[in-house]
């Protein structure tokens, strides 16, 4: 039976639900702030934003930043010159300072929800985020937010949102992977993944899936994220569509990985997964994404300008 929940509910679910995922966030997600991080984050953006991406942008605020994925590689490729980032989770923002002092870039943070940004208007040139609109309660009240606090000029650019066809389409690969994790753990000779540690939050949050299926709550069409955008007041809307068969294999490859100790997956398979995502995103690029609608891949991008 489905569960209805406030948005105060899902709210408090998503902070507990990163902080307890920031540790080993980076990991999970292969987020790397090398050469090839700052290639997958500049690559979206310019699809999105095309020659506006040129010029850089001196202030940037990221919401729902994790551990900084965006922002840090965005600083790092020069793009970006200083950089806020938010997020509603204290642990991901913890993991984010982190990341950025080893890295030796500066940055800001400070924790607040995305309904609710506690900067001034016409503080930013840029307001960005990857993954994180479908978390986000009253998208109306969000996308205001986003508009109030940006310069007359300024572009908002949102990454990583999952479609809804792309989301139906995902349960594929991840049926199949479950069908698949005995033999293929078998074949790699990986032990099943070891019971999760009984601490009080984890009693109290129950495991890990559950909390996602409460934690993601909005899944987009293109037409739904253009009219967030026009509504709030933004103009030059633009959405495009990217990944489909590299997401088809990502899921695939970490539902079958989630089903092994992550002691026992060996490191060619780990290269396999990596490179083969890549190989297969640089197909989706060239081939399917300039002859296919937006709707059908299984992430959509969003950019827009405040007039
Ligand atoms: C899927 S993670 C993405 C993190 C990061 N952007 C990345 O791409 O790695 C979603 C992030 O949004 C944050 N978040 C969820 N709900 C939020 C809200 N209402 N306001 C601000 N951040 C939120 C979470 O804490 C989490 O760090």
């Amino acid at each position: 039976m489905e569960v209805l929940r406030t948005a105060d509910e899902i709210r408090d679910v998503n902070t507990r639900y990163h902080d307890l995922a920031a540790a080993s966030y980076d990991f999970k997600w292969g987020i790397d702030f090398g050469d090839v991080g700052q290639r997958q984050v500049t690559s979206k953006i310019r699809k999105v934003l095309g020659p506006a991406l040129e010029q850089g942008f001196e202030y940037s605020l990221e919401v729902g930043a994790g551990t900084g994925y965006f922002s840090l590689n965005l600083l790092r490729a020069g793009i970006v010159r200083h950089a806020t980032c938010t997020d509603i989770s204290p642990g991901m923002l913890r993991a984010l300072l982190a990341n950025a002092e080893r890295l030796r870039l500066g940055v800001k943070t400070a924790r607040a929800d995305a309904e609710a940004l506690p900067f001034a208007e016409h503080s930013f040139d840029l307001v960005l985020g990857h993954a994180v609109l479908h978390h986000i309660p009253h998208l109306e009240r969000a996308f205001g937010e986003f508009h109030r606090v940006l310069r007359p000029g300024g572009w908002i650019v949102f990454a990583g949102e999952p479609s809804r066809f792309g989301d139906r389409l995902a349960s594929v690969p991840k049926r199949a992977a479950m069908a698949a994790a005995p033999v293929w753990r078998w074949v790699i000779r990986a032990a099943p993944p070891p019971p999760p540690p009984t601490s009080p939050n984890a009693a109290m949050n129950g495991d890990e899936h559950d909390l996602e299926e409460v934690v993601d709550i909005h899944a987009f069409s293109p037409g739904d994220l253009a009219r967030f955008a026009r509504t709030a007041g933004f103009a030059d809307v633009r959405v495009r569509g990217e990944e489909l068969l590299a997401n088809c294999f990502g899921w695939f490859n970490r539902v079958l990985e989630s089903t092994a100790d992550p002691d026992g997956v060996p490191m060619l398979w780990r290269q396999y997964a990596f490179h083969g995502y890549l190989l297969l995103q640089r197909v989706d690029e060239r081939l399917l994404e300039p002859r296919l609608p937006p709707a059908v891949f299984y992430n959509l991008l969003l950019a827009a300008r405040r007039p």
